[in-house]
């Protein structure tokens, strides 16, 4: 009997952990092995025969791509965000898509809270102090910071990750108040957070963190006007999608010392290049993008990742996916 053929499937790039290993065992594996991301045309040619394609937020997702792959039948993202990702074209083609929401809600969180701190403590330049050989006594006004414990923090999102971001800062005794497209009332009553406008929450917070995903309602939420309506020396911090901010506007609200600092794991552009003017900046503490790099997690999140590619190339739902209308 003639062994059916596997599907193929291309990979961009290699993944923490055994998942790969557990796909290969099912199906024709392709992984592009570079660091940096299959440069576009490359992406193109790969994707032009397979079934399956397990993509990063680096690898753009579109019609263009997809019109040149006609045998795609799954499309699974290794990462809770999808806005790499036409979802819409995917759906109109009857392709899944998948991502890794849960698993990452808690590291998420970790990392966001230790910007927070560490932008508002200062962590980075104490460090800088020390390494370059400025550190000749104790001085009672050195590297004075912001105190988190009773200040007011504003979370722009309460999906999973915003609630875990609620918990933390209710353990650090923090006023807390959101904005969220739905109100919460269980987690309003569960933790004591209030739900505002953005006007409020600008005006009253002392902490802004960012919880939402990118799309055309937040792209860009916090303009010049919004920088404007914070209070005087609010830090911000963003765990989110760059884009949630509008680059220039956040750079002049640094510059002219209104924004009292930024602590930043997601920009935009991502990498952030190098003559960009928030590098210059002492009060803006930078991340390469890794709130959810711990080992255990980033190994779930590929495991999970192949989990949905797999339901998909069965004709099954995956057990997450972004488009589910397509099973019903
Ligand atoms: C990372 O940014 C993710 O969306 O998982």
């Amino acid at each position: 009997m003639e062994r059916p053929t596997r599907p193929r499937v291309f990979v961009t790039r290699q993944l923490p952990g055994d998942a790969l290993a557990r796909l290969a065992a099912q199906v024709s594996l392709r992984v592009w092995e570079e660091q940096l991301p299959p440069p576009r045309e490359v992406l193109l040619a790969e994707t032009r025969e397979v079934e399956g394609l397990i993509t990063l937020l680096t690898d753009r997702v579109d019609e263009p791509l997809l019109e040149g792959a006609p045998r795609l039948r799954a499309v699974s993202n290794v990462a809770v965000g999808y806005d790499n990702i036409d979802v819409a074209a995917c759906t109109a083609r009857r392709i899944p898509v998948g991502n890794t929401p849960g698993v990452l809600t808690e590291t998420t969180a970790d990392f966001a809270f230790a910007l927070l701190m560490g932008l508002a403590r200062r962590v980075a330049e104490a460090d800088a102090y020390v390494r370059t050989g400025q550190w000749r006594t104790w001085e009672p006004g050195l590297l004075l910071g912001t105190d988190v414990h009773g200040a007011t923090l504003g979370l722009v999102g309460l999906g999973a990750i915003g609630a875990a971001m609620a918990r933390r800062a209710r353990g650090f005794g923090m006023r807390v108040l959101y904005v969220n497209r739905r109100a919460r009332p269980d987690l309003e009553a569960e933790l004591g957070l209030t739900r505002v406008d953005k006007a409020t929450l600008l005006a009253e917070s002392d902490f802004v963190s960012l919880h939402v995903p990118l799309n055309v309602e937040t792209r860009h939420w916090l303009g010049r006007a919004d920088f404007a309506a914070m209070k005087p020396g609010a830090l911000l911090v963003n765990t989110a999608r760059g884009a949630v901010v509008d680059p220039a506007a956040l750079a002049e609200a640094l510059a002219s010392g209104h924004l009292g600092g930024a602590a930043l794991d997601v920009t935009e552009p991502e990498p952030l290049p190098l003559d960009s003017p928030l590098l210059k900046l002492p009060n803006v503490l930078l991340a390469p993008h890794i709130a959810s790099a711990s080992h255990a997690t980033r190994g779930r999140m590929a495991s999970m990742a192949v989990d949905n590619l797999l339901a998909a190339l069965e004709g099954r739902k995956p057990p997450h996916c972004v488009n589910p209308e397509l099973f019903t």
